[in-house]
């Protein structure tokens, strides 16, 4: 098996394209397919700075490697890690973190939930108060807390790890589940409606998972191995097996399915739904932008006060 560039042996051949590639020429198209993402989906400016969330796992370090080879002299990049407070898997997530920050030479701030909010998700998994998967009351955590501290490091836009394999099966999972509201806001890029959102974007939205691996292992780049010993995902999971067989039988029809929802489908929910917009309003005890009296954030803090 011969590289289709330089004609060296190759390391990997792409099903869904029939591409052969060494590992230098897999890594540089990795690069160059991500840079067609962001300017596919206009994600990034000239002179944004960039915070990039970092959970330590490969796909978010594969991510910061490749953002750091793109911008290598233009955008500011800065990562911000959320320790969580989940026993000695947080610790072991900060630690990867941190090596491969100090290596790219990109400045990276870890944020304590419990010496910021007072608790951690080991708390909130032990509190008879509350009665939602733990992985929810994670993803609501890591959703705002991102989000303050982007803002409070004047970053423009936030990227996160996202793959394809995710996004297919989640939007495989609302379409299901007929999750309108997510169907509409779903997507590679989520611009900032208010100035106290800042815009998120996925930038391996075309990237899947096994790509990622790929181009961690042939990089040497360090990343957890360990899952998060909450993570059950059992009912994405099986919407992910379902997309990963259908990419078996029919190699690409991912990528394609994922196109046509931007291409074609999101906007036309979008055109449909003229009457559903939901006015924002801010949260009377943080000020953030929320939909009710107080926001989902501070909710679930209140019910942690005194839960150590
Ligand atoms: P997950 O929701 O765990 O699948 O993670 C999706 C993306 O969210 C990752 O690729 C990261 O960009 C971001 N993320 C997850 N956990 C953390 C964390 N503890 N700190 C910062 N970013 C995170
Ligand atoms: Fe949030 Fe596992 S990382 S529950
Ligand atoms: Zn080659
Ligand atoms: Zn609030």
């Amino acid at each position: 098996m011969k590289c289709k560039i330089c004609g060296e042996s190759a390391n990997i051949k792409l099903d869904y394209c029939g591409l052969k590639l060494c590992k230098p020429h897999f890594i540089e198209y990795i690069q160059k397919r991500v840079k067609r993402t962001i300017k596919r989906y206009q994600m990034v400016r000239k002179e944004d700075t960039i915070a990039v969330a970092l959970s330590g796992g490969k796909d978010s370090q594969a991510l910061l490697h490749i953002l750091k080879q793109i911008y290598v002299d233009s955008n500011k990049l800065i990562g911000i890690h959320i320790d969580l407070g989940i026993n000695d898997y947080s610790q072991e997530s900060a630690k990867f973190v941190r090596i491969l920050c100090d290596e790219l030479e990109v400045p990276v701030h870890v944020i304590n939930i419990k010496e910021e909010y007072n608790f951690t998700i080991d708390n909130a998994k032990k509190s008879k108060k509350i009665r939602r998967p733990i992985c929810g009351i994670c993803g609501l955590v890591k959703r705002y807390v991102l989000n303050v501290f982007a803002r409070k490091y004047k970053a423009d836009v936030l990227a996160t790890g996202h793959v394809m394999d995710d996004e297919v099966s989640v939007l495989l999972s609302n379409l299901v589940n007929g999750n309108f509201e997510q169907l509409i806001r779903g997507g590679p890029f989520l611009p900032s409606d208010d100035v106290s959102m800042v815009a998120r974007i996925k930038p391996l939205y075309e990237i899947s998972e096994l790509e990622t691996t790929l181009y961690s292992h042939f990089n040497n780049i360090p990343f957890i191995e360990i899952t998060c010993p909450y993570d059950v995902k059992a009912t994405v999971s099986s919407y992910k097996q379902v997309t990963n067989k259908l990419e078996e039988m029919q190699p690409g029809s991912r990528y394609l399915l994922l196109r046509n929802y931007i291409k074609i489908y999101k906007k036309a929910l979008k055109d449909y739904n003229t009457e559903i917009q939901q006015e924002l309003c801010y949260c009377k005890v943080c000020g953030g932008p929320t939909i009710r009296d107080i926001c989902a954030f501070c909710s679930l803090r209140k019910k942690m006060e005194g839960n150590e």
